[in-house]
């Protein structure tokens, strides 16, 4: 059993990966200024996992709040999830995302290593990728970025094969294609703020009612059914590997992978199948393409494979099912209680 801290840990991926944690044996201590989740959601984790984190409240660009956290418990690794992740709002406010996303990982790093806790996974993406192309992307694919957001995550990259070349660190750096989907129990899932960037949470919109319909952007494109295709992982499969990264690192195995499922799928896919999760067919309307999609991009996860035997196993179908039942426990206050 070891005592992993997770920056982040209220948010989406961080939540669920508590929870995997939790059931793998491990403790976890939980740093997060809530910017971006609600406190609420740290008793539905606990109901989950059958114990609630310690939650700290604060940022990690606090470096004496850092001090405390690392004074006070003993730390064996870190899973760094704490960032702004908004492409469309990185290009507006660039400064932020420079601040939170590389600012916080230094900060965070300089505190590590002051306590001699070396051992950090990384929330990196697949938009390192930059423009990949139409194919399988294997981690020796050439990076780049377009957005700040991407830098920012490619910096942090950097900074950490640097650091790592000079100091002890063991880090494994986690691109995720495209983390869908929530916790089967429907207690905890995606609550993005606003208008959803990305397409599975727009969807759950739409099918909840709180949105009137998709909108479809391109269907021109050379795939089966004309729109673009990706990778879609299960948030499940998602924490389950983070559990095995930080175990990887606790062994001294270090890592760069991707994490996805090695298929692709399109956005009618997508929609069809959120319709037969919800028992209805969802509104879409087709328009133009946007500027900088690719017709379709999947993850080569053989080296997750290889070197954490790391395989997603949940498929669209539950993908969408589990949103579903999320969408619709908080529709009702989480009074829901059908295991279904
Ligand atoms: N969700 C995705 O599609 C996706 C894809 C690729 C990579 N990622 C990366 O994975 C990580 C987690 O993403 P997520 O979807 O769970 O996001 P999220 O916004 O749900 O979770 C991030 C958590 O970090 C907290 N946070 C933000 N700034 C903080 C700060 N300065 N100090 C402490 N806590 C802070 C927020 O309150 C939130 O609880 C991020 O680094 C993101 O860039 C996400």
């Amino acid at each position: 059993m070891a005592c992993i801290l997770l920056t982040g840990g209220a948010g989406y991926i961080g939540s669920h990966t508590f929870v995997a944690l939790a059931e793998a044996g491990h403790d976890v201590v939980i740093l997060d200024d809530f910017s971006n989740s609600d406190p609420g959601v740290v008793a539905r984790m606990g109901r989950v996992a059958g114990r609630e984190p310690t939650v700290v409240r604060g940022s990690v660009l606090d470096e004496a709040l850092l001090g405390r956290v690392f004074a006070e418990h003993r730390i064996d690794g870190i899973i760094h999830f704490a960032a702004l992740k908004a492409v469309g709002e990185s290009v507006e406010r660039p400064l932020d995302y420079f601040s939170t996303n590389i600012g916080g990982l230094m900060t965070l790093m300089r505190a590590a290593r002051a306590a001699g806790v070396w051992r950090l996974v990384f929330s990196s993406t697949a938009t390192v990728y930059g423009d990949p192309g139409d194919r399988a992307v294997p981690e020796t694919a050439p990076r780049s970025h377009t957005n700040p957001y991407a830098f920012t995550k490619l910096t942090c990259e950097q900074m950490l094969e640097q650091a790592a070349a000079a100091e002890p660190w063991c880090v494994g750096v986690l691109r995720y294609f495209n983390p869908v989907g929530a916790h089967p129990s429907g207690l905890i899932g995606e609550d993005p703020r606003g208008l959803p960037n990305n397409l599975m949470p727009y969807v759950a919109k739409v099918a909840i009612g709180a949105l009137p319909e998709l909108q479809v952007f391109g269907d021109d494109y050379a795939t089966p059914d004309g729109t673009g295709m990706r990778d879609y992982v299960h948030v499940v499969d998602l924490a389950r590997a983070h559990v095995a990264s930080v175990e990887a690192l606790l062994d001294g195995r270090a890592h760069t992978l991707n994490i996805g499922t090695g298929r692709a799928n399109s956005v009618l896919e997508l929609v069809e199948a959120y319709g037969r999760a919800a028992g209805r067919a969802l509104p879409y309307r087709v328009v133009g393409r946007r500027a900088g999609d690719v017709a379709i991009t999947y993850a080569d996860p053989s080296r997750a494979r290889a070197e954490l035997g790391f395989e997603a196993t949940l498929d669209l179908d539950a993908m969408c099912r589990d949103s579903w039942r999320w969408m619709r426990a908080q529709a009702s206050g989480f009074r829901l209680n059908d295991p279904e």
